[in-house]
């Protein structure tokens, strides 16, 4: 019996096994043309015979490859991009891309590699892209150096490295980003650092190692793109190690998790002994913030303070002319008078977004910064009775300013007076007061861009939009109208330069026939989730070639004189309407199967009605609207009792005729 039993349980063995055979049978997929394709977690033991020779571009991840060696790839020559990620990789032998001398960019992430072998990445001397993140290397040795003249970046991440110190015949003349973020540096030296004295213009990235020290001199006379160290815990140590250095960007963030020091003007002591242009201190924490804490701030470019917690910035920072874009994103000020923006008189980008508390707008408060011309205020429960002049002082040379998701903004007659350079003006969900008869942006010649959505605006005040002679882009979505309708007076009329016009979530039952008279420059309108019927499209007359979006409304039937302005448009988006699919609604269906080039969304565009029909796509809707039996019997009635009256008229002349010879 007992080996029966055996015999029956390897039975099912062989069975299950034979069962998993299918799956090893690849559905691979083809992704842009036959060159790409993407075999993803697929439980493969080998790369599938279907796969065709072309194949340059392979996703091969989270499969089942434990040793790779010069036949695994063999036939796939033409390779130029291989993810290999997660494939449980142990073993990468001699000559694995022997023939693969397109081979651009390999990924090896999140494989424990025991071992590659000194000829495995020989063969593709077009090598560019190395990933290595995640593969337990604990020394650069590992590295089969052979032939990677050309790698231009090198990915170690999250791996056991405690020295950066690259192998002596180490190619870095062509290498331009070298990342060890998250390993177990905690020591530079010098020799390390001449290693990579080829590679100009390195990334180099120590996030997420403790930099514990950093020999003098190491970083002396080299030039860097960027450098990372971000959550080190003594930054003083860091910059005292970048003595002499010159450092395009320099990223010294810290992480939530991270227990770091707080800042001190100490700290920043080595800043004066090296060149950076853009600094990002995200997230720290100063201690005794004062002018003085800035002393070697003044050669910056670029600060970026987002959530250091800061109140204020000190008043008497000298020297910092330089500074060209300030983000002051997510800190608590109250007062935007706090940030004291006479320090910074050559500003041209300031960025205060997200604040944490409401952030009262003070009165010329950025008056000094006369080259300002980006201003973010967005989502800082900004609230004003009487906006802007006085808060946007002197800012003649302001052309992008965000004030979307704040408080409510009373808005005073050619409120923007200040700015009348504005190109951009950003209002989104922003509740706005505007006195009616006036217009806030009277001045506002320079406007290509108003987003005005979600903002309850007073839409009855026609003059609203009087002075924006050249507004290109009107996004009025969310706003309502009188009555949900667009009368043939409205406050369009003042803005004929438009091209782009935003009428969605509008509320709009209807659009008078002329309300887009003088709109002719118009080549993009959305009235969609709006509740607009057929009739509402002969307002669109008067538009051509453009792009028009219908979708969400209430159109159930489009009468056959209306069909001419659909017809002159270039695209068209019906998708998610209560479309009528009978036959009193045939002439429309007609026009939409012979124009389906010019419609998207087919998918969504189908029948509410006849309840037999609905939900099928109108592009297959199939109506025989000839003449019923009914109506054939009527006609014939009709014609014969033609012919009796005509018959009986003739005879009663006749007789009446021969009556009066
Ligand atoms: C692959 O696509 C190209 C053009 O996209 C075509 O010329 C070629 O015949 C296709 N090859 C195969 C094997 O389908
Ligand atoms: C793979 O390597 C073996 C032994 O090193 C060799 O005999 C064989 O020809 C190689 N195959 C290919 C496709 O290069
Ligand atoms: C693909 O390559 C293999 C080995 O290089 C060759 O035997 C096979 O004929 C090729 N297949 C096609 C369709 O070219
Ligand atoms: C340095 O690299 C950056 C991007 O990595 C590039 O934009 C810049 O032009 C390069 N500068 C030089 C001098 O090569
Ligand atoms: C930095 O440069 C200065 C002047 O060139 C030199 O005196 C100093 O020793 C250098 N510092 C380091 C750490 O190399
Ligand atoms: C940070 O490093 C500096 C020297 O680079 C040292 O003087 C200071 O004591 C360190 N700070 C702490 C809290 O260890
Ligand atoms: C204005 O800020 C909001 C929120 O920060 C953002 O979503 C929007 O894209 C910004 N507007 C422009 C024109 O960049
Ligand atoms: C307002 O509209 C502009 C232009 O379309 C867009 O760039 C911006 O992101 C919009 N703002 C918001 C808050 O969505
Ligand atoms: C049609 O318009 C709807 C609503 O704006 C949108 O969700 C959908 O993506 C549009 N269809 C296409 C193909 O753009």
């Amino acid at each position: 019996m007992a080996p029966c039993v055996s015999c029956f349980l390897l039975a099912v063995l062989i069975s299950a096994s034979c069962k998993a055979i299918p799956s090893s049978d690849p559905k691979c997929t083809e992704k842009d043309g036959n060159r790409t394709y993407n075999c993803e977690n697929l439980g493969l033991r080998e790369i599938p015979d279907t796969l065709p020779n072309t194949t340059e571009v392979l996703e091969f991840s989270f499969n089942f490859l434990p040793t790779i060696q010069n036949t695994t790839f063999s036939r796939l020559i033409n390779l130029i991009f291989l993810d290999l990620t997660r494939c449980q990789i142990n073993w990468v032998h001699e000559d694995t891309f022997q023939s693969h001398h397109q081979l651009n960019t390999i990924v090896l992430t999140g494989n424990p590699l025991i071992f590659m072998a000194e000829t495995s990445l020989t063969g593709p001397k077009l090598l560019k892209h190395l990933f290595l993140t995640q593969t337990g290397i604990s020394n650069l040795e590992f590295i089969p150096v052979h032939n990677l003249e050309n790698l231009e970046s090198l990915h170690l991440g999250s791996n056991h490295i405690s020295s950066i110190n690259l192998p002596e015949n180490f190619p870095t003349q062509n290498l331009k980003v070298l990342d060890f973020q998250n390993n177990a540096i905690h020591y530079i030296s010098r020799k390390d650092t001449n290693a990579l004295k080829q590679a100009t213009n390195l990334s180099l990235n120590f996030n997420g190692n403790d930099i514990k020290g950093i020999e003098p001199g190491a970083f002396s006379s080299k030039i860097f793109q960027s450098l990372k160290f971000g959550g080190s815990l003594n930054l003083s140590i860091v910059f005292k190690g970048l003595q002499n250095c010159t450092i395009q960007s320099l990223w010294l963030g810290t992480f939530e998790d991270t227990d770091d020091q707080d800042l001190t003007s100490a700290t920043f002591e080595g800043l004066c002994d090296m060149s950076v242009e853009s600094i990002n201190l995200q997230k720290h924490h100063f201690n005794d913030l004062s002018s003085s804490t800035f002393r070697c701030f003044s050669r910056l470019q670029e600060l970026d303070l987002t959530a250091a917690h800061l109140k204020r910035l000190p008043s008497g920072i000298e020297g910092m002319n330089s500074l060209k874009k300030l983000v002051l994103n997510a800190n608590n000020f109250d007062q935007l008078c706090q940030i004291n923006a006479a320090s910074f008189p050559s500003l041209r980008e300031l960025y205060i977004k997200g604040n944490m508390r409401k952030l009262d707008l003070g009165t010329r408060c950025l008056e000094k910064l006369e080259t300002l011309q980006k201003l973010d205020l967005s989502h800082s429960d900004i609230e004003a009775s009487d906006c802007c002049n006085l808060q946007l002082k002197n800012l003649h040379h302001l052309q992008y300013l965000n004030l979307s998701y704040n408080e409510p903004l009373g808005l005073e007659d050619q409120a923007f007076k200040e700015c009348p350079q504005l190109e951009l003006l950003d209002l989104a969900f922003t509740h706005l007061r505007v006195k009616a008869p006036h217009s806030p942006f009277q001045n506002l010649h320079l406007l290509r861009v108003l987003n005005l959505s979600h903002c309850l605006l007073d839409t009855s005040n026609q003059h609203l939009l009087a002075g924006l002679r050249d507004l290109q882009h009107l996004n009025l979505q969310g706003n309502s109208f009188q009555d949900g309708s667009i009368s043939k007076t409205n406050l369009l009329q003042t803005v004929g330069s438009l091209e782009i016009l935003i009428l969605s979530s509008c509320s709009l039952l209807s659009i008078d026939q002329q309300a887009f008279q003088g709109l002719g420059n118009v080549n993009h309108l959305d009235l969609s989730y709006n509740s607009l019927t057929g009739d509402s499209t002969d307002a669109l007359n008067h538009l051509k070639g453009i792009y028009l979006n219908l979708a969400s409304n209430n159109i159930r039937i489009i009468p056959p004189h209306l069909l001419p302005a659909l017809s002159q448009q270039s695209t068209i988006n019906l998708s998610h309407n209560p479309l009528d699919c009978t036959c009193s609604n045939i002439h429309f269906i007609t026009w939409y199967k012979e124009n389906l080039h010019k419609l998207e969304d087919l998918e969504e565009t189908t029948c509410a009605n006849p309840p037999s029909l609905r939900g099928v796509k109108l592009s297959n809707v199939k109506l025989h609207c000839g003449i019923t039996g009914m109506g054939i019997f009527f006609i014939v009635v009709f014609v014969f009792s033609l012919i009796l009256l005509l018959i009986f008229s003739v005879k009663f002349i006749l007789r009446w005729k021969y009556q009066h010879i």
